[in-house]
């Protein structure tokens, strides 16, 4: 099986886009199997600099890429971001493009509903991207949704919108907004189903052609572990499953197809948004990490919570997600620090516990153990050999190795493409 199955380890933001686009030189398709545009991916190649959020990155390099029925997509952002990319001269055509027919759509009033909600919960709030993710999850699960495959049928539609109508406008009404004016509705649906309608495809025929003729496969997860829906930091999470497991149920692929488990891991800890995050560091360690690392969200620009690597909540994810190796990532930006931490327990009151528990009071109560291991004084930045490696580095790594109990197979020293150390290669697996 020469799959590999990319998936971020902790709070997303690992470097998974990167890592990608190095991948899918040598993939055949490419393609995401959850999420929105809640995803920011940052791949830098020579001077260009692309940002990603819902088309899957191996466009970039021309790959076949594929948008599974796992997404939920917003058609009026992947115009724009097609528009984008195209403006710094990656081409996207039906050819290298697809997307799922049966794909749920974020349409207006779903972005409206994620920010009056977020506006409105106060000390509550999880800081999501106001992006309409939960809600057009909400509305798939529901069965409301309206999908990708609507567009073609547009006069068709008329009970779907019922639904939809008389459970958001309930609920927009509570938050004081006008009703959903159907008719823009339509007029918007209208307009936008001829861009999007040459990209429609059976996606899920797609994989299982490309399986069946042996072709490599990337699946390209987005968020982390810790923000799945089931596995993540409830309620501080995403509205989706991010773990490995959902690539095959994400494209309509069986459960074997994921291959290679390859789980992003960054050399510390970074977590966007609300929630539990036992290591962070509120002080100069932490604002150190943040600047050394351009700790600043994509999508919305947020600064990134940063604190030290939680072996903890990585050997979690391990098991989680089934992950066979990991790929480090930022290893860089650690370089010059002294004394490096990691977490390796909690405490929670007087009971230690080699795992994260389930209920927010705990995670909220988390006090981390941690064990202290020498930093290096040399640089790692760009190094693309593991004998360019400072002694002390690869301590580090195989220290995370031990507790992780999963290999390291890649190494990122910074946001460049090449600058990327293949310990073994997961598609040869
Ligand atoms: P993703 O959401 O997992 O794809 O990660 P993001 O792209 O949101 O965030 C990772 C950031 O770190 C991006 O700006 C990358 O360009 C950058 N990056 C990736 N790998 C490395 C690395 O090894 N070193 C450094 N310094 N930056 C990296
Ligand atoms: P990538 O793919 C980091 C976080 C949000 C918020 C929570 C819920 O770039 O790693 P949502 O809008 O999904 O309902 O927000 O999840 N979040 C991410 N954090 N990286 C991401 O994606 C994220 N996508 C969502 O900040 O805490
Ligand atoms: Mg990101």
């Amino acid at each position: 099986m020469a799959n590999v199955t990319v998936i971020g380890a902790q709070w997303g933001d690992e470097g998974k886009g990167k890592i990608v686009d190095w991948l899918s030189e040598r993939a055949d398709v490419v393609a995401r199997f959850q999420g929105g545009h809640n995803a920011g991916h940052t791949l830098v190649v020579g001077e260009k600099v692309y940002k990603l959020s819902l088309l899957p990155s191996g466009i970039v390099r021309g790959t076949l890429s594929v948008i599974g029925n796992g997404v939920v997509l917003d058609p009026w952002h992947f115009r724009d971001e097609v528009a984008k990319l195209k403006g710094q001269g990656v081409e996207i055509t039906p050819e290298n493009l697809q997307i799922a027919e049966t794909c749920p759509l974020i349409l207006p009033f779903h972005r409206d509903l994620d920010g009056l909600r977020e506006d409105a919960s106060g000390a509550g709030k999880i800081g999501t991207t106001r992006r309409g993710i939960g809600p057009a999850y909400e509305d798939k699960v529901g069965r409301r949704a309206i999908r990708v495959c609507d567009l073609a049928h547009l006069d068709d539609l008329d009970l779907q919108i019922d639904r939809l109508t008389a459970h958001h406008d309930a609920l927009r009404a509570g938050f004081g907004e006008a009703p959903i004016d159907r008719a823009q509705l339509m007029a918007d649906l209208t307009e936008i189903a001829a861009f999007i309608l040459p990209f429609v495809k059976p996606v899920w025929l797609t994989l299982n052609k490309a399986k069946s003729e042996g072709k490599r496969i990337l699946f390209e997860g987005a968020q982390g572990t810790l923000l799945d829906i089931d596995h993540g930091t409830y309620p501080f999470v995403t509205s989706s499953n991010t773990v490995a497991g959902t690539a095959a149920s994400g494209t309509g692929l069986g459960p074997n197809a994921a291959g290679f488990v390859l789980g992003i891991v960054k050399a510390y800890t970074t977590r966007v948004g609300s929630g539990p995050f036992p290591s962070e560091q509120e002080n100069d360690i932490g604002q150190r990490l943040g600047e050394r690392g351009h700790e600043f969200g994509t999508v919305t620009g947020r600064k990134r919570r940063c604190g030290w690597f939680d072996a903890v909540l990585v050997r979690q994810s391990v098991a989680v997600s089934g992950v066979t190796g990991i790929a480090l990532t930022k290893l860089d930006v650690l370089d010059g620090f002294e004394e490096l931490k990691i977490c390796v327990g909690y405490k929670i009151g007087d009971q230690s516990f080699d795992y994260l528990p389930a209920h927010a009071q705990d995670q909220a109560k988390a006090e981390p153990i941690y064990e202290s291991i020498a930093g290096w004084s040399e640089t790692t930045a760009g190094a693309r050999s593991w004998a360019e490696l400072p002694a002390q580095a690869i301590k580090y790594i195989r220290r995370i190795e031990e507790l992780i109990g999963c290999p390291v197979t890649l190494v990122s020293t910074s946001p460049e493409r090449d600058d990327t150390i293949l310990v073994r290669d997961p598609f040869a697996d």
